[in-house]
């Protein structure tokens, strides 16, 4: 980190609090002027840093700026090295496109894209996603060789559990899986997660996963979503809420030392997971049916019984609530 993030970082830990210049070159090991320096540099990105005679300086208010910075301020010692791989734009039509064309042009694993907003967001099967400015749309380029994952379905769980995980360490609400990747609070759906893949053509596997990740933070919903839709603060976030979360889903998906469990990730999931009591509708591909769902196996496929009594596991497609 430069002195300049680590100041960042050291006011924002200490919001409310007032920290002298002596104080934080003390605790950096640098010159006041060197914070001198990295204030006004702040200041010119927009931080909103007030100075009071006597008693230092205090992080007012700062907007809710979005940028490689005040991420990079907010992560873990372990995931510190991806710093220098978040990009942050205003708007991108969308961030798993820009991130597969970077995925292609060999950009490493941990390479990760913002923007404020998306003018074409995607959904699972090329539906809309909604992304007006103040949420969160996010893709990180994942390489499956160092996550070590026998399934593409593990990917999709992790990155489920990274975003309940983020979702509680700022808020402390506990969010619900719905089968496969949504994320429900308060029986809404704040966010969805896209995971696409680049085959690699020798082995046929997968060379590149690109997990998209869309979070609702304080969004207006139109009409036609407002019934399925919510936020996560539907009042308004506190500022900085949305690096804190950029921060902490990265420190879940890339900061670990040993490659993550499939059997632990599952477990996890399978515990976050909201079951329908009634009938839901299947839907995989163009083929829809009724059934009653069991339960979820112990690698997050999902078991339903249809009404003649058979037994199916779907490994992939969707479940709409209730009767058609
Ligand atoms: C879904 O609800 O079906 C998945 C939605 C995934 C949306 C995210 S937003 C960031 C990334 N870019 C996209 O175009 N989609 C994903």
């Amino acid at each position: 980190m430069t002195t300049k993030e680590h100041v960042l970082h050291l006011l924002n830990t200490h919001i409310g609090e007032h920290l002298s210049g002596a104080e934080i070159a003390r605790t950096l090991s640098v010159s006041r002027n060197a914070v001198w320096k990295a204030i006004n540099a702040l200041r010119e990105e927009g931080y909103e840093i007030s100075a009071v005679t006597n008693r230092g300086y205090s992080l007012t208010a700062p907007a809710d700026q979005l940028t490689p910075q005040s991420i990079a301020a907010l992560l873990s010692p372990e995931t510190q090295h991806f710093a220098e791989m978040i990009q942050v734009h205003p708007s991108l039509v969308s961030t798993n496109q820009t991130a597969k064309e970077l995925a292609v042009s060999g950009a490493p694993h941990g390479t990760t894209v913002i923007a404020e907003t998306q003018t074409g967001g995607r959904g699972r099967y090329t539906r809309e996603f909604y992304s007006p400015a103040g949420g969160l749309y996010m893709s990180v380029i994942l390489h499956p060789a160092l996550l070590h994952f026998s399934q593409i379905t593990a990917v999709t769980a992790f990155a489920a559990n990274a975003v309940c995980e983020a979702v509680t360490a700022v808020s402390g609400r506990e969010p619900r899986i719905k089968w496969v990747n949504d994320i429900y609070l308060g029986g809404k759906k704040i966010c969805g997660i896209l995971t696409e893949g680049i085959a690699d053509l020798e082995s046929g596997g997968l060379s590149v996963i690109v997990l998209g990740i869309g979070l609702n933070i304080s969004a207006e919903f139109p009409p036609a979503l407002r019934k399925k839709a919510g936020s996560l603060f539907p009042d308004g976030a506190a500022s900085g809420m949305r690096s804190r979360l950029a921060a902490e889903l990265l420190n879940r998906l890339l900061g670990w030392s040993e490659p993550p469990q499939e059997s632990d990730i599952f477990a996890a999931y399978r515990s976050r997971m909201m079951l329908p009591e009634k009938p839901v509708t299947v839907v995989q591909g163009q083929t829809e049916y009724q059934a009653r769902v069991c339960g979820i196996d112990s690698e997050g496929h999902l078991i339903v019984e249809t009404a003649d009594g058979m037994r199916r596991t779907l490994l992939s497609g969707e479940i709409r609530n209730g009767e058609p």
